[in-house]
């Protein structure tokens, strides 16, 4: 039994990932600053899991309080999911991304080290393969920066990989997700995008309940095989349970690593616009589209490592993930008949 902080707790994957923890027997502290997630999630998790995770209100940025929390609940390991993940707005307001992401590292990493805390996992991301000269991608492919979010990434694994090289940490885990989707299936959480989705699965979710028209394909002409992009979606409580098996891993062996999370399925939008209609019954209206600047045709992942590492393999298949996905967005919005 391992006792962690998840930073970020009350986000999207960190509360899955708390629900995954909770179920393998660890205890699990939550901080927010609640600066993109629900004031409900807690609430919700103590439902869904039978268990008040404490809560600490904070800006990971302040190290005093952090350190305080820290001390209030003294932890084995933290894992730090705190982060914003927007590459548009990172590119609109470079000196945000930095300040949230990279000095908020930082400062993390000071406050643990004054309380003593030596183990940390990492979200990380595919973004920081830029664009992959092919895929599966291994974890020993180049690194491309491509815009800053990318960077910041970059920046807070090595920072972590420093620390470790350095013997300040004593275990650390650098975990790059591919696409993570879906929900918890009791539809009690899920993701909560703010103003207009980003990503795929969230956007196809809002177009199924009636709240955007259509979903525009952005690209039909790549060199894939329907001509739409490829990328690896995992199911987030798959991710989530990942999470928990390299904790276990790095506390037991104090080692460091830098591990893929995908199924190493490569899925085109097509693709998925069929699935989630047949997981749902619902038809989604399509608009072929130009391409978005900066996509990549194609981005999957060798998830060898983790499984050869962790002992992680996927549980959950494309239809549960959009079923999944599906549930927790009628939930929202009403609609009764999933
Ligand atoms: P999310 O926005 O749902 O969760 C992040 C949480 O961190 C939110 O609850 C937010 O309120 C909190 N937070 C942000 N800044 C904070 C700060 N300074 N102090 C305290 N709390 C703060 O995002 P998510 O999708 O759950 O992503 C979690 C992590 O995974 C992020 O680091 C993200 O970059 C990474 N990641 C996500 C994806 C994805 O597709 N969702 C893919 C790759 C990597
Ligand atoms: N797409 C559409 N229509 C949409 C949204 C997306 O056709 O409305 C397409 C994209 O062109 C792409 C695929 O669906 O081919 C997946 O797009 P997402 O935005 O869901 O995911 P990305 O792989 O582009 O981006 C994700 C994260 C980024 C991260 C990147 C690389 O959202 O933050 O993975 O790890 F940088």
């Amino acid at each position: 039994m391992t006792r962690v902080l998840l930073t970020g707790g009350t986000g999207y994957i960190a509360s899955h990932t708390a629900v995954a923890l909770s179920e393998r027997g660890h205890e699990v502290v939550l901080l927010d600053n609640f600066s993109n997630s629900e004031r409900d999630v807690p609430e919700r998790l103590r439902r869904l899991t039978g268990k008040a995770f404490p809560l600490i209100e904070a800006d990971i940025r302040d190290v005093p309080t952090v350190t305080a929390a820290l001390s209030a609940h003294p932890v084995d390991a933290v894992i730090h999911f705190a982060a914003l993940k927007a590459v548009g707005e990172s590119e609109a307001d470079p000196l945000l991304y930095y300040d949230m992401n990279i000095i908020g590292t930082i400062r993390l990493l000071q406050a643990m080290q004054e309380s003593g805390v030596r183990r940390i996992v990492f979200s990380s991301s595919a973004t920081v393969y830029g664009q992959p000269d092919a895929s599966p991608i291994q974890e020993d492919a180049p690194t491309r920066v491509q815009n800053i979010y990318g960077r910041t990434k970059l920046v807070m694994e090595d920072l972590i990989r420093d620390l470790a090289r350095t013997g300040k940490l004593l275990a650390a885990a650098n975990l790059r997700y591919f696409n993570p989707v879906g929900a918890h299936p009791s539809a009690m959480i899920g993701e909560t995008p703010r103003g207009v989705p980003n990503n795929l699965m969230p956007y196809m979710t809002q177009v199924a309940t009636g709240e955007r028209p259509h979903l525009s394909v952005f690209g039909d002409d790549y060199d894939t095989p329907d001509g739409t992009g490829v990328r690896d979606y995992l199911h987030v409580m798959d991710l989530a349970e990942a999470h928990a098996l390299a904790l276990e891993h790095i506390c037991a062996h104090e080692v460091s690593v830098t591990v893929n999370l995908g199924t190493g399925i490569g899925i085109s939008v097509l693709d998925l616009v069929h699935a989630f209609e047949r997981a749902t019954g619902r038809k989604i209206p399509l608009k072929m589209s130009p391409r978005r600047p900066g996509d990549v045709a194609s981005n999957y992942a060798n998830p060898e490592a983790a499984a050869r590492i962790f002992g992680w393999k996927v549980q959950r298949d494309v239809d549960d993930m959009c079923r999944d996905a599906w549930r927790w967005q009628a939930a929202r919005a009403g609609i009764n008949d999933v």
